[in-house]
């Protein structure tokens, strides 16, 4: 078996239905220290088995992932489709406070100076001459708001001297993917989608398929807690970003844990885990999705890699679905 590949968009990049996420390689405070060896591999882990879509950000450990992707993709750049991203600065350019991290004011801000900054930064840090999928990070807020036909005039512009492939967008509504489709192509639409939040299924995910846009969905394991690995006695740290998640407090953490434990059977169906059950149902969720995974270990990536081979029966699929519409969180 391998990976399901599929064209992002209609861009003519094919890429593996399941990507690999690197904010946890980063190493900032919202997932804690990484040891970056231990990172280079499970890139390769990935590499190896098939998964062709790395997604990196210049804000994930300040620069940190993106140099850890660039010194793993050293002698293998031709063989990958790689993702980054533009729009949250920190060093001084300004713009609509996002958040605070490690002392560090990271504030948006889309405008033309701080998207090719921003772009020649990742170009370096990444030790590539270009990206394939370049994608604004979380979009533009007042008070520093900036229109969309200025970032789409700085993204077009990378795109015609050869540094960007494709366009994406992240963490958007619907009015704004139109807004950005009438300036000009977007191949690719990032934005959190899991079986315990399926907001997007109401109108985003339907305009991507209208509008044949891949939508690639973040933090598909609900950041762990649908891998079966967070137990119910599990602490995490202070600072862990999942500690502020309504599906981690403990009334809603057993329920989830339940239905996990009710795909017993179906993972001995598939001969599967339950990370690649899920992993599955997600990539049956529309023909245009793409599901991004992270993971910093190399055998959590080793394990993923069958949850992109898998086609699960269309019976099963509603079933699950099923079990997860009655799940609600208190
Ligand atoms: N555009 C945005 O605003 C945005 C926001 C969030 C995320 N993202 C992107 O989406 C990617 C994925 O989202 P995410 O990292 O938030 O959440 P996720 O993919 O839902 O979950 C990641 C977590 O699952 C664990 N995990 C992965 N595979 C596992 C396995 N087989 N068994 C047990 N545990 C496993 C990882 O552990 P280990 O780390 O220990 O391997 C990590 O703790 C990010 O890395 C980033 O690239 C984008």
């Amino acid at each position: 078996m391998s990976v399901i590949v599929r064209q992002i968009g209609h861009s003519g990049i094919y890429a593996s239905v399941l990507a690999l996420g690197t904010w946890a390689i980063g190493g900032d405070a919202a997932w804690g220290r990484q040891d970056d060896g231990i990172s280079i591999r499970a890139i390769h882990e990935g590499l190896d088995k098939g998964i062709n879509l790395i997604d990196t950000a210049p804000a994930y450990g300040f620069g940190h992932s993106e140099r850890v992707v660039g010194e793993a993709l050293k002698g293998r750049r031709d063989k990958v489709i790689l993702s980054t991203k533009c729009g949250l600065v920190w060093d001084g350019l300004g713009g609509s406070k996002h958040l605070e991290r490690d002392g560090k004011i990271v504030c948006k801000n889309l405008s033309k100076e701080a998207i090719l900054r921003g772009a020649e930064e990742s170009l370096r840090n990444l030790q590539t001459d270009y990206i394939d999928i370049f994608i604004t990070h979380w979009q533009s807020a007042p008070p520093y708001l900036t229109p969309v036909s200025e970032t789409m005039e700085a993204l077009l512009a990378l795109k015609k001297e050869g540094k960007i492939r494709a366009i994406g967008v992240s963490n958007v509504s619907c009015a704004q993917v139109e807004e950005y489709l009438s300036c000009g192509d977007i191949a690719l639409v990032q934005q959190k989608y899991s079986m315990l939040d399926r907001k997007v299924e109401e109108e985003l995910l339907p305009l991507c398929e209208k509008k044949d846009l891949t939508f690639q969905a973040y933090s598909p394991l609900e950041q762990g807690l649908l891998t079966g690995n967070i137990g119910r006695d599990t602490v995490l740290p202070e600072e862990d970003v999942r500690r502020r998640s309504i599906w981690y407090q403990p009334q809603n953490r057993e329920k989830v844990i339940s239905m996990l434990e009710g795909f017993g059977p179906l993972c001995e169906k598939y001969g599967c885990s339950l990370s690649n059950l899920v992993i599955a149902w997600m990539a049956a969720q529309g023909g245009k999705i793409n599901i991004l995974c992270g993971a910093r270990k190399p055998a959590h990536v080793l394990e993923n890699v069958k949850g992109g081979e898998i086609e699960l029966d269309g019976q099963d699929v509603l079933n699950m679905r099923r079990d997860i519409e009655n799940l609600t969180a208190l």
